[in-house]
C-alpha cells in the first residue's frame, strides 16, 4: 500500500534526509533542504528498473561487440562530441548557462535531422510560435520545413509521455528539465525530486522504447546542473555548452559519455542565423592577432583530443594606492596569483606594484597548466614592453621553483602549431625521450621560466641560442 512520506531534500546536491537540517551534511550548503511530500509506491519485488527479462552472466570472450548503430548527425562538430552520432535509446543531457544557445543548438539539430528521423521537440519555456520564429531564422527562406518535426509546449511529463506514444518519435527533445514536472510529486518543477524523477522516467522511455532523448538543463552559478548533480549519473552522456555570452564562440564539451571519448570538444560560432560550425578553431582564434605587439603570447592547449592554439594577452600597469589588482579573464584567479609570484621571485620581474590583466582571446577558458608559460610570457612581455617572437608558441607548466614541466600530448600540440605556420616552439626540456617530436618546427627546450622568457624575447632568429633540434 502506498503511504505518504515527508522528507527533506537538499536542492544543491540531492541529499535526502528524514528531518530538517540547516546545513547539508553532503555538500555543506546552508538552508538548502526543502520539505517534500511524496506518495511512495510499494516496491515491486524482484524487478529491476529499466531492464526486462532475466539476465545471464557470460564469459567476457563470448560477449560480442558489434559497432553501436548510430543515428547520423548532419552537424559535424556535434556528431564529434557525441562520439560519432546519436546512439538509439540513449539519453543525453545538454547543460549550459541560460542564453548560451542550448535551445538554438537543439532546434538546429532537429531541423537538420527531421528529414530522416521523426522528432518531437517539447518546450516548457517557449511557445510553439516562438520556436517557429526561431526556426524561421535558422532555416532561412530557401528550405521548406521538415514534415517529421513536431513541436509542443508542455510541462506535465505525463502528457509529454502521452504525446510520445502518439507521435512515436525517434528523437525527443525536452527543453528544459527544470520546467517539466510529475503531478504526483508535491514539489515544484525544477526541484531535485522533480528533476530526478522526470529524468528517470525519460530514461526508462529511452531504454524501453529506443527513443533517443535529449534533455536540456540550465546550470546554476556554481556550475552544477541546476541543483542536481543527480542528473549526471542518470544520463548516458553529459554535454556542456560553454562560452562567453558577449563573444560569438561556443564550446560544446562532453564531460561524460558512455558511447565515446570524453573531453571531446566541438566549436561553434553564434551567428544571426544560428550556430555555425568552426572546423578550424585555432585559425579563427588567431585571426585578429596583432603580431610584434608586447603583451601577447600563443598557447597550445588541448581540448580533449584536439589541440587548440589561443592567444593570451597580458597587461601590467602601475597600481594606484598600493593595492595591486589581478584581473584574469579566461584563466583561473589563483593560477594567475601563482604565476605572478613565480615571475617576481624566479624571473626577476617585479609585479608587486603592478595591476595585472590577463585575457584569453575569443572568450575561451584555459584551465590547463600547459598554458602557464604563455600566460607568464604575456605578462612579462607587457612588463618589459618587448614583444614575444611572433612565430613562436609557448607550451609548459610552471612549477613554484620556476621550473618548466612537460605537459602530455606534446606531439599533437607541436604538430598543430606547425600546421598553423609557427616556426618555433618554446617548451620544457625533455628528460625522457618517449615520443618523437615533429622535425619541421624549431624546438627550443628550456629548464626554467627565466630561460624560456629569454628565448621568447630574442627578436632575431640568429640571436637565439640554437635549441635542440630533434632528430
Ligand atoms: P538560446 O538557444 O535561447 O539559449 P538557451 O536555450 O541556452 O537559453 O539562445 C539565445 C541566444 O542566442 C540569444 O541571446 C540570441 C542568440 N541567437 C543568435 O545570436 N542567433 C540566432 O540565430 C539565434 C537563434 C539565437
Ligand atoms: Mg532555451
Amino acid at each position: 500500500m502506498a503511504k505518504a512520506v515527508t522528507r527533506y531534500v537538499c536542492q544543491e546536491c540531492g541529499r535526502v534526509a528524514a528531518s530538517y537540517m540547516g546545513k547539508c551534511p553532503q555538500c555543506g550548503s546552508f538552508n538548502s533542504m526543502v520539505e517534500e511530500m511524496l506518495q511512495e509506491p510499494a516496491p515491486k519485488a524482484g524487478t529491476v528498473r529499466g531492464l526486462g527479462g532475466r539476465t545471464m552472466p557470460r564469459r567476457i570472450g563470448e560477449v560480442t561487440v558489434e559497432a553501436e548503430p548510430r543515428i547520423e548527425v548532419p552537424i559535424g562538430e556535434f556528431a564529434r562530441v557525441l562520439g560519432g552520432g546519436i546512439v538509439p535509446g540513449s539519453i543525453v543531457l545538454v547543460g549550459g548557462d541560460p542564453g548560451i544557445g542550448k535551445s538554438t543548438l537543439m532546434l538546429q539539430m532537429t531541423l537538420a535531422m527531421a528529414g530522416r528521423k521523426r522528432v518531437l521537440y517539447v518546450s516548457g519555456e517557449e511557445s510553439e510560435r516562438q520556436i517557429k520564429m526561431r526556426a524561421d531564422r535558422l532555416i532561412g527562406s530557401q528550405t521548406a520545413f521538415p514534415q517529421e518535426l513536431f513541436l509542443v509546449t508542455e510541462t506535465n511529463l505525463q502528457t509529454i509521455l502521452e504525446h510520445v506514444r502518439e507521435v512515436k518519435p525517434d528523437l525527443l527533445i525536452v527543453d528544459s528539465i527544470q520546467t517539466v514536472y510529475l503531478p504526483e510529486f508535491e514539489s515544484s518543477a525544477g526541484s531535485v525530486s522533480q528533476v530526478r524523477e522526470c529524468s528517470a522516467q525519460l530514461r526508462e522511455l529511452a531504454k524501453a522504447h529506443g527513443v533517443s532523448v535529449f534533455i536540456i538543463g540550465h546550470v546554476t552559478k556554481e556550475g552544477a546542473i541546476a541543483g542536481p548533480r543527480v542528473l549526471e549519473h542518470i544520463v548516458d552522456t553529459v554535454l556542456y555548452l560553454e562560452g562567453d555570452r558577449f563573444q560569438a564562440y561556443r564550446l560544446l564539451r562532453s564531460v561524460k559519455n558512455r558511447f565515446g571519448a570524453t573531453a571531446e570538444v566541438g566549436v561553434f560560432e553564434m551567428r544571426e542565423n544560428g550556430l555555425a560550425e568552426v572546423p578550424n578553431p585555432s585559425e579563427v582564434f588567431l585571426a585578429e592577432r596583432m603580431v610584434n605587439v608586447p603583451g601577447s603570447a600563443i598557447a597550445v592547449t588541448m581540448e580533449g583530443t584536439r589541440p587548440l592554439l589561443v592567444e593570451i594577452q597580458g597587461l601590467t600597469s602601475a597600481s594606484q594606492f598600493g593595492n595591486a589588482r589581478r584581473n584574469p579573464n579566461g584563466v583561473e584567479y589563483n593560477r594567475l596569483l601563482m604565476l605572478a609570484a613565480v615571475l617576481t621571485r624566479r624571473a626577476g620581474i617585479k609585479l608587486a606594484e603592478q595591476d595585472i590583466y590577463v585575457n584569453v582571446v575569443g572568450g575561451m577558458k584555459v584551465d590547463e597548466p600547459a598554458a602557464d608559460l604563455a600566460v607568464a610570457a604575456a605578462i612579462a612581455s607587457s612588463m618589459k614592453d618587448l614583444p614575444v617572437r611572433a612565430d613562436a608558441v609557448l607550451i609548459g607548466e610552471i612549477g613554484l621553483a620556476g621550473e618548466l614541466r612537460l605537459p602530455g600530448q606534446m606531439q599533437t600540440r607541436l604538430r598543430e602549431a606547425q600546421k598553423l605556420g609557427f616556426k618555433t616552439a618554446i617548451v620544457p626540456k625533455r628528460l625522457r625521450k618517449a615520443e618523437p617530436w615533429p622535425h619541421d618546427i624549431h624546438i627550443v627546450e628550456c629548464r626554467s621560466v627565466y630561460e624560456a622568457l629569454e628565448m621568447a624575447f630574442a627578436l632575431e632568429r640568429r640571436e637565439m641560442p640554437r635549441g635542440r633540434q630533434v632528430a
